[in-house]
């Protein structure tokens, strides 16, 4: 069984943030932001809206983009570091706004790489047919983990929530399917100090605020990516010149560029929504998704590579039949 996209969809807070704002509440100007990382904007959540009623609204419009309904679907599958609480899941709390009542629902915890960790999990389950119809989500809000007067972490995040639809279709096993058709995932805890959260419910009993060694981080970023893109490339016998979407983690333009470079993928190929959204963690990569999907880039039978790397650190890549 193929995990096939049957829909996209994506849901930003009301709220839009420009670069020009934050020079008034930090020591930073849009100039540095632009040419360090290629952000213009991000969307900050209001009152009202948190990490799970941003992915319920996503899902539902992946639903509909679809033409399914809460009833088909018997898996949720959401990757979040900003849960709404500690617990449940945000996974549960989407499931019931959505009215959705079979099999089950889970968070996936694995910071910017998440929705990558949730395609490739929920691939699995749809794989060996435990679930027909899964509803992969990635939600944030990292602006209620900032530190606001940290110039170097706080112009980078916003908030967000994409999410897919992977239905059940039987493929004949080659990358002629349409679906997932590799995923590859990495993880090595040895990198903690760079990118972390300072306070957990178990370590301090607070939130915490992000802290980061951006620096660290970029330096590590190009090669991890690469690496698991290369796996991403042996295991199907797909190559660059094959990709017609390579669709990154959405940190910065500038490692985006890197990564895309150093294996040869054209410019021209790569979905870029980081300007816009700025560093959204999981939900970046479903939100540029549905970006290039609702602006006609990205069509049925297009192979699309997605990847990320973030906190952990973690790391993987995907390939997908759209
Ligand atoms: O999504 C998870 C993975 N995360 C990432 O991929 C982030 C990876 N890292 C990055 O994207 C980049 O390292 C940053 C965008 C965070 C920083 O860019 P950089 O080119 O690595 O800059 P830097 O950290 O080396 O800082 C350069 C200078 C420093 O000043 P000095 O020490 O050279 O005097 C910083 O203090 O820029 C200064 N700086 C700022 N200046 C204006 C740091 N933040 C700001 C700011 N505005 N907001």
């Amino acid at each position: 069984m193929r995990a096939v996209v049957a829909g996209v969809g994506a849901c930003t807070p009301e709220r839009v943030v420009t670069n020009a704002e934050l020079e008034k509440k930090v020591d930073t100007t849009d100039d540095w932001i632009v040419q360090r990382t290629g952000i213009r904007q991000r969307y900050i959540a209001g009152e009202g809206e948190t990490t799970s009623t941003l992915a319920t609204k996503a899902a539902q419009r992946a639903l509909e983009a679809a033409g399914l309904t809460a009833a088909d679907v018997d898996l949720i599958v959401l990757a979040t570091s900003t849960p709404d609480y500690t617990f449940p899941a945000t996974a549960t709390q989407v499931q019931a706004a959505l009215g959705v009542t079979r099999g089950a629902a889970f968070d996936v915890q694995a910071v910017c790489s998440g929705f990558v960790f949730a395609v490739s999990v929920a691939e699995k389950f749809i794989a060996t047919g435990a679930s027909a119809c899964a509803l992969v989500i990635g939600a944030e809000t990292f602006s209620r983990i900032l530190d606001w007067e940290d110039r170097t972490t706080c112009v980078l995040f916003g908030d967000g929530a994409g999410a897919i639809v992977l239905k059940a279709e039987p493929g004949q096993g080659t990358t002629d399917d349409r679906g997932v058709l590799t995923s590859h995932l990495r993880s090595d805890g040895r990198h903690r100090e760079k990118l972390y959260v300072d306070g957990g419910p178990s370590a301090t009993g607070t939130v915490g605020h992000l802290r980061m060694s951006g620096r660290e981080v970029f330096r590590h970023a190009v090669g991890m990516v690469t690496d698991v893109m290369t796996d991403a490339f042996a295991a199907t016998g797909l190559t660059a010149g094959d990709l017609d979407w390579f669709v990154p983690h959405q940190a910065n333009e500038r490692i985006i560029d890197a990564s895309a470079e150093k294996l040869g993928i054209d410019s021209k190929k790569i979905v870029k929504t980081v300007a816009l959204h700025g560093n959204t963690s999981a939900a970046s990569i479903p939100l540029a998704l549905a970006t290039a999907v609702a602006d006609g880039r990205i069509k049925r039978g297009d192979i699309v590579m997605i990847e990320a790397m973030g906190g952990g650190f973690t790391w993987g890549a995907a390939i997908l039949r759209w």
